[in-house]
């Protein structure tokens, strides 16, 4: 029975890097925000809005303990998952963890590319945003680094590169 949990900063490549592992691996993906929004019928964002910052995170440890159960899956969790409450413990103790860990140029020109789509950074500007990654992975990278293995997710730009880092971390997860 495999469960991987890929972990990281928002646009580190979770969700990217997880969709071709699974095809690789031959597994289910699992986003946990989408099991969120599929469990509330509401956007990250709508949650955000209605309980705030706490009320979601109470929900998203819910849905990790929820995950945690279901078998030969590739798990995604959302950048924020492991900095909150025992979720690290919880991850280590249920299966395999990967800190997905781009470069902080291509982490910032990923998060100005896609920042409508996150609440923490919608409203900010391209330095501010800088800023932001620098204060949040000074206190968040501790508990990324409590994963099982840390891998270099600078490249994930075109199919070819994906294609080629989802082997290349199938690889090192079946060696484990
Ligand atoms: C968050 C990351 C998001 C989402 C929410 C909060 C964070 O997930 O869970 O907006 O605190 O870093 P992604 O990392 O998948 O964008």
């Amino acid at each position: 029975m495999q469960r991987i949990f890929l972990i990281g900063y928002m646009g580190a490549g979770k969700t990217t890097l997880g969709k071709a592992l699974a095809q690789t691996m031959n597994l289910q993906f699992i986003d946990l925000d989408d099991f969120i929004t599929g469990r509330h019928h509401k956007t990250i964002k709508d949650i955000f809005a209605e309980v705030g910052e706490d009320g979601f995170r109470q929900i998203e440890r819910n849905a990790l303990h929820e995950v945690s159960e279901f078998e030969d899956v590739i798990i995604s969790l959302g950048g924020g998952t492991p900095c909150f409450f025992d979720n690290m413990d919880v991850v280590n103790a249920a299966g395999k963890s990967v800190y997905l860990k781009p470069s902080e140029d291509v982490l910032l020109k990923r998060l100005i590319k896609g920042k409508h789509k996150r609440p923490l950074l919608a409203d900010k500007s391209d330095d501010e945003i800088l800023q932001f990654i620098r204060q949040q992975l000074a206190w968040r990278e501790p508990f990324y680094l409590k994963a099982s293995l840390t891998f270099n997710a600078s490249h994930l730009e075109n199919k070819a590169d994906i294609h080629i880092n989802a082997e290349k971390l199938a690889s090192q997860l079946l060696d484990m």
